[in-house]
């Protein structure tokens, strides 16, 4: 939740010393770069797995936005065959680097030599430049290239009136105490994915710019903001994935780089003028040149490269998949309670009840309301919900409500004020900013005690009532709504709010949902009702719709509060909203470098809290803001949405993008958080989301109500949408078991299965579930009918989910299905074998008591494989599991198994498609089957099995 301040606020900042009340001033990035001298190499050292040297500078300091660094030492490691580090530092090792405890480095493989790398590095001495080049395509245009120097140095266009970028030109090597940059040449117009979170208007493909133009600037500074377009906001991801296809071959192969840097930078991607060449540009507010190059060549295996130094996501419990109902504003326990029964009296399945912050008392993180939300009852609360195998998720905030007075005995405060672990003013004092309780405190990743403090703090909330299962993390960019420090001597005893609530008396949701047009119906508008579009007349398109850190502070020339250089931060301060950058941590450390780290620590300090509050099972947790290898602790959503149908199509980018990032447990809040949705919307919202990992449905305090069970069509659409998924289950918790595994990303963009078809470069308006599944939402409104592109190119053969016909699809091109509203097109992919529930019930619980079925689409050579992966779900770490492999040929199903975990319940019913003629037999493991054929779908059903999957057996048709 983003809230401007408003006139008349109660807060005054800078009474403190060192901390500036003024707002940040005027931008003024103005400075000739191309005048910096660049550098110089000497002293090179190499060996068999790579090389390290000295970079001089190479002429008079330009001091552009800082202090030139003289001399910086280079290390070039050729760490895997697909892996290469150049790391550019300064020798004398003192800039920020990420902290070996936040994330650690990765493992070099001790053989590997650069004779056996994909990957070539190459440079040019002086001026030093290097660029990268592929081995096995060593003729290409290098992956990068800093070789820029016959680039004209031309003023780049400005993107918008009053950017602070315009004036920046030239594209040296530039290292400075505040101010890094370094640009690579990409091939004309490249096809880019990644460097977030961001909503793009240009779509999962970012856009370049033409002709001297940028196209792209990804900030790197988190921040509390709602969802907005092309700016930065909850996470930081600074990885990109290129994709280069060869239109002379047909053939593509894919590259990654990731900076491995948490500094506050512009990442930029441009175009210059006149120039045969696109550019990706860092500049960056500190810390060190820090690159890793991932070599793929396929989309999928550059994103499990990734995962190789950053971590693959953490195993997730088997309840987590089911649907998760949220909203800001149920007023009580009772009221939550009620709309956990009518979930059920509608026959919806609620895997998960969660509350919001009015949960809390005086909006205190670890307490109850004691009128509304007593600690009792929220104990016998959890208990039915326990015993009807739900789960209950509340909110933490970052910011700790801070005690008021000597008799006001908040604990969590007064302990952790005790145990010293929340984030400093430069002179040691507390720091004090504002939420929801008024004046807070931080806590302080990287203090000693913090970990022990926040277990205790979960588990005596635990111990209180509230039996959690799982954390939903807040606000932790971290937000705050004072800009910069709230101040010192102020009256911590006010905590009224700022600004009145979303709900409030004066402060009501008023808008008309999307597609409510007055004018048309009369007062009541033109909302459908119960499945009839009334959506206007015609349907509208989208619319427009090692540190710095220690004595960091004692360094001179280190401007902590404005740094010379303006990071683009959507024209706000780097203190506005949220810690301001000269808030000091443990260590020595300064909010200026770890800023962007802070929700990933609170992710990794929370789950390691839960391995004790929750022996034994797996921390379920969903966090707001992020960093790099975020997913090794936590899930993550989507933020503070519209109740837009634009912004239902976004959420596709969002979870696409997380998979790039390694969170694939992602989902966004369906039906749209701010302002009123509609029963349109949320119906295809419903729908859409249950094909995404985290599904939960969220709403914004004073909305209308957007529960499924508020409209019958939606109710309706729900329980056809969550059945599909609860079927599924299998499916998707063996591909999250090989995203835990190997870091292969569940969801998936059409173009990573089929990389060399380039009408799927840009596909975003649909999307697969690992290799087999295709889903087409529908993504407008008032239409019965979507438009979809089935990879392939004619050669893959496509079935409906449902009717498991063969789709007609056009090659390389839409095809056009019918999607009336309820209906989401899946489409399955040939070659699959698919173990499904046979029966899905309420809970995920009760449906993975129920038999298995088993889905086999064979390809024309009869082929078909896939495997299943089965625990139970919820051990952490993850116990005994079992992979069941499922293997078709022409007129056989082979079913094995390996692996200790004992599978109770038996593979009911098999259905094969692409069966071309009736068999006279079907046997299962030798002994002759009952069987049915429908020859227009080439299916072959075989039902009432008791096939032990941990035997497995094989089935054959004559
Ligand atoms: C923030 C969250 C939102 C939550 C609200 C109140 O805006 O993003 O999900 O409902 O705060 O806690």
């Amino acid at each position: 939740m983003f809230y401007p301040l408003v006139a008349g606020a109660i807060l005054v900042g800078g009474a403190l010393g060192s901390d500036p009340a003024s707002p940040p001033p005027p931008v003024d990035n103005s400075f000739n770069v191309s005048t910096c001298p660049g550098y110089s190499l000497h002293s090179l050292s190499e060996t068999d797995s790579g090389l390290t040297a000295r970079l001089n500078l190479a002429g008079p300091a330009c001091n552009a936005f800082g202090v030139d660094v003289v001399d910086l030492t280079i290390e070039v490691n050729y760490e895997t065959e697909t892996r290469l580090h150049v790391h550019i530092f300064d020798t004398a090792d003192s800039q920020f680097t990420i902290p070996e405890t936040v994330i650690p480095r990765p493992n070099a493989s001790s053989s590997n030599t650069a004779s056996k790398s994909d990957l070539v590095f190459n440079y040019d001495p002086s001026p030093f430049a290097f660029w990268i080049t592929r081995r096995s395509a060593p003729y290409n245009t290098p992956l990068f290239d800093t070789r820029l120097s016959s680039l004209p140095a031309t003023p780049i266009a400005p993107v918008m009136a009053g950017d602070p970028l315009t004036a920046l030109d030239g594209f040296p090597l530039v290292f400075e105490n505040q101010y890094l940059q370094l640009a690579s040449a990409l091939p004309l117009g490249a096809n880019v994915y990644g460097l977030g979170e961001v909503i793009a208007s240009s779509g999962i493909r970012r856009d370049v710019g033409t002709d001297g133009g940028v196209g792209t600037i990804q900030t790197n500074w988190a921040r509390d903001i709602q969802d907005p377009i092309n700016q930065n906001m909850y996470g930081i991801h600074p990885i990109y994935m290129e994709h280069r296809f060869n239109s002379t071959t047909d053939t593509s192969q894919s590259h990654g780089v990731f900076l491995f840097n948490a500094n506050g930078a512009d990442i930029l991607l441009l175009t210059p003028p006149n120039a045969n060449v696109s550019l990706v540009e860092y500049r960056l507010l500190g810390g060190t040149l820090d690159l890793y190059f991932f070599s793929g060549p396929t989309p999928l295996a550059v994103m499990e490269q990734y995962s190789e130094v950053i971590g693959t996501p953490t195993w997730q419990p088997l309840w987590g998949f089911g649907f998760h109902l949220c909203r800001w504003g149920y007023t009580s326990v009772n009221e939550t309670r009620e709309v956990v029964a009518k979930m059920r009296a509608a026959d919806i399945p609620l895997e998960v009840m969660w509350n919001d912050i009015d949960l809390y008392h005086a909006f205190r993180d670890f307490t109850t309301d004691p009128i509304h939300f007593p600690a009792d009852e929220m104990r016998d609360f959890i208990h039915e919900l326990r015993q009807n195998n739900q789960h209950f998720i509340p909110i933490v905030d970052a910011a700790i409500g801070k005690a008021t007075n000597n008799t006001d005995f908040y604990d969590p405060y007064l302990k952790g004020a005790e145990l010293d672990v929340f984030i400093k003013n430069p002179d040691g004092t507390e720091y004090i900013g504002q939420v929801w309780p008024g004046y807070t405190v931080f806590p302080d990743w990287f203090a000693p005690n913090t970990l022990h403090w926040w277990t205790e703090a979960l588990k005596n909330w635990s111990a209180l009532g509230v039996e959690f299962s799982g954390i939903w993390l807040d606000m932790n960019e971290a937000s705050s709504f004072c800009d910069y420090s709230c101040g010192t001597g102020i009256d911590i005893s006010n905590t009224s709010m700022q600004f009145l609530l979303p709900g409030d008396p004066g402060n009501p949701i008023t808008d008309y949902p999307e597609g409510y047009n007055s004018t048309i119906s009369g007062p009541s508008g033109n909302v459908t009702v119960n499945g009839t579009l009334t959506y206007g007349a015609t349907a509208s398109p989208l619319s427009t719709l090692s540190k710095r850190g220690i004595g960091a502070g004692n360094q001179t020339g280190v401007d902590l509060n404005t740094p010379p250089y303006t990071i683009y931060n959507g024209f706000t301060g780097l203190s506005n909203h949220t810690l301001a950058t000269n808030a000091t941590h443990a260590g020595g450390y300064r909010e200026l470098d770890t800023h962007n780290l802070f929700g990933l620590m609170e992710a990794m300090t929370t789950h390691k809290a839960l391995k004790t509050v929750l022996q034994g099972q797996r921390p379920f947790i969903i966090s707001r803001s992020a960093f790099a290898s975020a997913g090794k602790w936590a899930g993550h959503w989507l933020g503070d949405n519209y109740s837009l149908w634009e912004y239902m199509y976004y959420s596709i980018q969002g979870i696409l993008q997380h998979q790039m990032f390694q969170i694939p447990f992602v989902g966004t809040d369906t039906c749209g958080f701010q302002g009123n949705t509609d029963e349109e919307l949320c119906n295809r919202w419903m729908q859409l989301a249950a094909f995404t990992p985290f599904y939960r449905n969220h709403n914004q305090r004073g909305a209308m109500s957007q529960e499924p069970f508020v409209w019958d069509s939606v109710a309706n659409a729900s329980r056809t949408a969550i059945a599909v998924r609860y079927a599924m289950l299998p499916y998707w918790y063996s591909l999250f078991a090989n995203a835990s595994m190997q870091g292969t990303p569940p969801v998936r963009a059409l173009f990573w299965e089929f990389p060399d078809e380039p009408e799927l470069f840009a596909v975003d308006r649909q999307f697969l579930i690992g290799r087999d599944i295709l889903v087409t939402p529908v993504l407008t409104p008032n239409v019965s009918s979507v438009d979809g592109i089935f990879p392939g190119r004619g050669k893959t053969v496509w079935r409906d989910w449902y009717t498991h016909e063969v789709l007609n699809a056009t090659s390389g091109a839409n095809t056009t299905l019918a999607a009336p509203l309820g209906h989401i097109n899946v489409h399955v992919r040939d070659g699959a074998a698919i173990l499904l529930h046979q029966t899905p019930a309420y809970t995920v619980e009760e449906t993975r008591q129920g038999d298995f079925s088993l889905l086999v689409t064979q390809s024309v050579d009869g082929h078909a494989f896939g495997t299943a992966f089965i625990d139970d779900g919820v051990s952490d770490p993850p116990g005994p599991s079992t992979i069941v492999t499922i293997q078709a040929s022409m007129d056989t199903v082979n079913i094995s198994s390996s692996g200790a975990f004992h599978i109770v319940q038996k593979l009911a019913e098999m259905t094969i498609l692409g069966v071309t003629q009736r068999p006279a037999a079907v046997l299962v493991g030798g002994q002759v089957k009952n069987f049915t054929y429908a020859a227009s779908q080439q299916k072959l059903v075989a039902s009432g099995l008791s096939v032990d999957l941990n035997l497995g057996t094989t089935i054959e048709w004559k």
